[in-house]
C-alpha cells in the first residue's frame, strides 16, 4: 500500500469521502487516504492528524513528496484537537483504531465537532462500543459495509448528526443497516464469530473457577444471538 495505490479497505473508506470535502483523517500514519483523494481531485483540502512522531514524520514526508504541503496540513496532535476552526472540515476519517479508541476519540474532541461533519469510521473490532456512542450522541448511522482483506473482516461505519435513533442491543451489536442486508461477507463472519464464541465457552467450562458468572454469560448471550442471526 501507497499514496497511490490503497489497500481495499482504505478503497472503501475513500468511497465513503464526499466529493469536494475537507477531510480530516485522524491517525492518518503515512497520510496514504488524504494524499490518494487529494491526487485524484476527490476532496479540496485536508488535515492529517497524528498522535506519535513517527507515523506523523512519515505523513509529512508523503505530502512533501507529493507537493501537496499547500493542501494538506500535517499536524501533530492527539484525536480532534488536530482539527482548528478555520479549517472549515466536512468529514472526518478515523480508521485502523479500535473502536473503543475511536469512541475515545470522538467523545474527547466533541468540542472540535461541528456536528456538520460526516464521520467516516473504520474500527478494528469494538464495533458495538462505537455504535452505542454514535446512538447516545445523535449520529444515526447511513451506511455500513464490511469487507475481507487478507483474512481480516473489516467494518466501515459513516454516520452523520441528525434526528436522534434507538437502536436494540443486537443491532448495536451486528449493525443495524448489516442486519437488514445480510450479505455474505456479513453471513460468513457471523459464521466465524460463532466458531470462536463456541470455543471461547468451551475454554470458560475447562477454567471455570477464574472466570467471572458476568463474562460467561455475556459471551453465552452473544453466541445465542449469533445462532438466531444465522438461523
Ligand atoms: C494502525 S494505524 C492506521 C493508519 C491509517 N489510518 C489506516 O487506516 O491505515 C493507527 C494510527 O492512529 C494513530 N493514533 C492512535 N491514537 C491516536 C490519537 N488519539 N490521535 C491521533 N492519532 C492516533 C497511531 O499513532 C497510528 O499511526
Amino acid at each position: 500500500m501507497n499514496e497511490h495505490t490503497l489497500s481495499m479497505r482504505l478503497e472503501r473508506v475513500a468511497a465513503n469521502v464526499p466529493a469536494d470535502a475537507r477531510l480530516a483523517d485522524i491517525g492518518s500514519d503515512h497520510a496514504y487516504l488524504p494524499v490518494a483523494l487529494m491526487h485524484r481531485g476527490a476532496i479540496s483540502a485536508a488535515v492529517a492528524g497524528e498522535v506519535a512522531t513517527t507515523p506523523f514524520h512519515a505523513a509529512q514526508r508523503t505530502v512533501r513528496d507529493n507537493g501537496l504541503e499547500q493542501h494538506i496540513s500535517v499536524r501533530l496532535a492527539s484525536g480532534l484537537a488536530a482539527i482548528e476552526p478555520g479549517d472549515g472540515i466536512t468529514a472526518i476519517s478515523l480508521c485502523g483504531m479500535g473502536g473503543e479508541t475511536i469512541r475515545d476519540i470522538l467523545d474527547s474532541g466533541k468540542t472540535h465537532l461541528s456536528g456538520q461533519e460526516r464521520l467516516i469510521l473504520q474500527p478494528n473490532g469494538g464495533e458495538q462500543p462505537l455504535r452505542q456512542w454514535l446512538m447516545d450522541n445523535g449520529y444515526p448511522i447511513l451506511h455500513e459495509e464490511l469487507l475481507q482483506e487478507n483474512r481480516f473482516y473489516y467494518e466501515i461505519i459513516v454516520a452523520e448528526r441528525a434526528e436522534p435513533v434507538v437502536y436494540s442491543a443486537e443491532q448495536l451489536y451486528f449493525g443495524p443497516l448489516q442486519m437488514q442486508t445480510r450479505s455474505p461477507v456479513f453471513l460468513a463472519k457471523w459464521q466465524r464469530m460463532l466458531r470462536q464464541k463456541h470455543k471461547t465457552l468451551a475454554s470458560f467450562e475447562q477454567a471455570r473457577q477464574r472466570v467471572p458468572e458476568e463474562k460467561m454469560q455475556e459471551v453465552a448471550r452473544q453466541a445465542r444471538w449469533i445462532t438466531a442471526l444465522l438461523a
